[in-house]
């Protein structure tokens, strides 16, 4: 018996080894962790249960019959995070530089299959160099069963991409396909096909990084949603993410102990809003200060700042929050913005996360590079997506809210069921120097003229009270009382039960 036992524990040290202690090393030089180093680093201490550890691909072409490493490039198992369960797979560069065959394949199956019958998240950890080329199609076969996958889960359970290292081909979009990608700085990138192949086609010279590195996908392309600078970070920041996730679309958001009073007032609240309407302000500090402990896990902190998207906790549950940001562009809402937080209005509607909007926007950008690049359906997705969010929505608007962005940012129209004002909200079609200019065309050349109609306008409509006549805003509330309104509404709200018309799924503008 004895025997046995240890034939079992060499075996496994063996797989544990993966492509052997050289190429280990080699990624330890680059700064990289191994797929178990960061699984370990990942998951609650002790918690990983691995699956398939002695799986081994079945390819003879190329003398690959000659070369067969114990679980074949990927590992994949399941563990806790902060006592919750989780699925997790994660790419072994140091076997066959983590490439996707068919065996490889069918483990990162078995745990997507497990995850959604289970209804837990599922993270992936990529670090590969794509399809097995030794395999051919049963490789591209391989990557289309996990991305028919991705998509049955998709509402279901949160997915979460982790890229520490090369991903490219194949590897790219099942990523693309979950809820939210990380990078690493420096050591990670992303492209459907590399620098070679873009030099061949295109006779364009890059880099790796230039191509695909996190800089890019987090400033320009927007594919991923955050990048940190190694691979504990990085960790530790997707453990805290997953803290304030559900487990799936019909688990409750977690709820942890709150240790800071919801009831008292934040008289600092009562300033932030400067004297002059054109000065911007941090919208931030307002996030912070509505927060439990000022806790806010930002979403696509560097892309489309003029709008911050991200998750916090209100008396200990989980709320999405979007605000436009006055310090970025005015906070006016472009086709990046609009993009950039309708997909994360939608993710907070599928997993009934509340979602909190504070509302500060001239509109939406004017300009021919906006309308060229289809601001009106982009911005379309924004008010699509909160038209159709059927979790508790609460908005507060605390400077303007000017024209179509009034309507779009969760609205009292768009079925927003508690929308506040603080007493310096503008809420008009458009700003006082435009409305004169046209109402007042005739009188253009009086600037005494334009003055007083200025005046009007502005005492008239640049207020909270024209709305608030019509019901289109249930209170004007004082600013150091927010966190407790929204506290106390989000209560209130617990049991809303609202859902829409029956449909396969909706066409939303994409
Ligand atoms: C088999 C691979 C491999 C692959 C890397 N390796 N990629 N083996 N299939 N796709 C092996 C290498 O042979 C090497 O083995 C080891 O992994 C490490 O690779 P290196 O090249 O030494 O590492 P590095 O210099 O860091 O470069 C990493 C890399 C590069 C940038 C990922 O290996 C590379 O460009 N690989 C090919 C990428 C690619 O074109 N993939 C196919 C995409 S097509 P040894 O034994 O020497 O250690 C695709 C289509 C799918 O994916 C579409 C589905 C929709």
């Amino acid at each position: 018996m004895k025997d046995i036992l240890e034939e079992l524990e060499r075996r496994r040290g063996i797989a544990r080894l993966g492509g052997g202690q050289a190429r280990i090393d080699a990624q330890h030089q680059r700064g990289k962790l191994t797929a178990r180093e960061r699984i370990d680093l990942f998951l609650d201490e002790g918690s990983f249960e691995e699956f398939d550890m002695f799986v081994e691909h079945r390819s003879t072409d190329f003398g690959m019959d000659k070369s067969r490493i114990a679980g074949d490039g990927v590992v994949t198992g399941w563990g806790t995070v902060n006592g919750r369960t989780v699925f997790v797979f994660a790419k072994d560069f140091t076997v066959f530089g983590g490439s996707l065959s068919e065996a490889h394949a069918e483990k990162i199956i078995k745990v997507q299959d497990m995850a959604l019958k289970n209804r837990a998240p599922i993270i992936g950890i990529y670090d590969a160099g794509g399809a097995r080329i030794q395999e051919g199609v049963a490789a591209l076969g391989g990557y289309a069963e996990v991305f028919q996958r991705n998509v049955l889960a998709s509402g279901v359970i949160p997915q979460i991409s982790v890229i520490m290292g090369p991903c490219a081909g194949g590897d790219v979009y099942s990523p693309a396909m979950t809820d939210f990608i990380f990078m690493v700085r420096d050591t990670s990138y992303m492209f459907v096909t590399g620098p070679d192949v873009v030099k061949t086609v295109t006779n364009e010279t890059v880099t790796s990084e230039e191509l695909g590195g996190a800089t890019v996908h987090t400033t320009r392309s927007s594919i991923a949603d955050g990048a940190y600078d190694n691979d504990v970070d990085t960790l530790s920041q997707v453990r805290r993410l997953i803290d304030f996730l559900p487990q799936s679309n019909t688990s409750p958001v977690p709820e942890i102990e709150c240790y800071q009073s919801v009831t008292d007032a934040d008289s600092s609240l009562d300033t932030l809003i400067p004297a002059n309407a054109n000065k911007p302000y941090d919208i931030k500090e307002l996030i912070q200060k509505v927060a439990d402990e000022g806790d806010f896990f930002e979403i696509q902190a560097s892309f489309a700042k003029n709008i911050v998207c991200g998750f916090g906790r209100i008396e200990g549950s989980t709320v999405g929050f979007v605000a436009n940001q006055p310090m970025v562009l005015a906070g006016v809402l472009d086709s990046d913005a609009s993009r950039k937080a309708a997909r994360f209005v939608r993710f907070c509607d599928c997993f009934n996360i509340p979602i909190v909007t504070f509302v500060d926007v001239p509109g939406f950008l004017p300009g021919t590079a906006q309308e060229y690049g289809g601001l009106i359906k982009h911005g379309a997705k924004l008010l699509f997506a909160y038209a159709e969010a059927t979790v508790p929505k609460l908005t507060v608007i605390t400077r303007k809210a000017f024209g179509g962005a009034y309507d779009v940012m969760a609205s009292k129209h768009l079925r927003g069921d508690l929308n506040y004002a603080w007493p310096t909200a503008q809420i008009a079609v458009m700003g006082a120097k435009g409305a004169v200019e046209i109402i007042f065309r005739k009188d253009i050349a009086d600037p005494e003229k334009i003055a007083a109609h200025t005046k009007m306008y502005e005492d008239r409509f640049l207020s909270p009270f024209v709305a608030a006549e019509r019901g289109y805003v249930d209170e004007v509330i004082m600013p150091h009382s927010t966190r407790r309104r929204l506290a106390r509404g989000l209560k209130m709200l617990r049991n809303k039960d609202l859902s829409n018309p029956w449909k396969k799924h909706d066409n939303i503008p994409l």
